[in-house]
């Protein structure tokens, strides 16, 4: 189980030991009624992904099998099952950014990062993701770029943030 590449923008330091925190996780959720949701979001949170080896570890704490956890895990694109890149720039594609030119801006974004969205790029600087509704609706089209959100963005704006962000052309 690696973390390398990843920063939790939250934490700003890569665990140590992530099997040791997904064990801690799945204790914190032990028993827990609904409790397989909420532990995905933390060891997600924590890691930058859901790592294969934590599906057995938050079964056997949840009580569910691994098929189950395994199911969850895939249902939500909000999960990730590999270490996303440093930089992490996800892209509103729901319907209101959509009417405001999100189209655009993620084949925008896709020629400036050099990267297809759901992926991370060869150098492990950048992963581009799709989401499905910020909450900015009225303020598209929205992004969220290593955890926080812009609203409003044109290609100009977007390649400005990311030069801040320090994501490399
Ligand atoms: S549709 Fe993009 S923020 Fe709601």
């Amino acid at each position: 189980m690696t973390s390398e590449a990843y920063m939790n923008p939250t934490m700003n330091v890569a665990p140590q030991d992530p099997a040791a925190l997904v064990r801690r996780i799945a204790d914190e959720h032990r028993h827990v009624p609904g409790g397989l949701l909420p532990a995905l979001h933390a060891v997600q949170d924590a890691l930058g992904h859901v790592p294969a080896e934590a599906v057995e570890v938050l079964a056997q704490a949840t009580n569910l099998s691994r098929a189950e956890v395994h199911g969850v895990l895939t249902y939500y694109h909000h999960f990730r099952t590999a270490a996303p890149g440093r930089h992490v720039v996800q892209l509103c594609q729901a319907e209101a950014c959509i009417a405001c030119g999100a189209n655009e801006l993620a084949a925008h974004a896709q020629r400036r990062l050099g990267c297809e969205m759901h992926q991370t790029r060869a150098d492990g600087a950048v992963t581009l993701e799709p989401v499905y509704c910020l909450g900015l609706c009225a303020s598209s089209p929205s992004a969220q770029i290593n955890g926080r959100v812009y609203a409003r963005l044109t290609p100009e704006k977007l390649d400005g943030i990311l030069a801040s962000a320090g994501v490399a052309p």
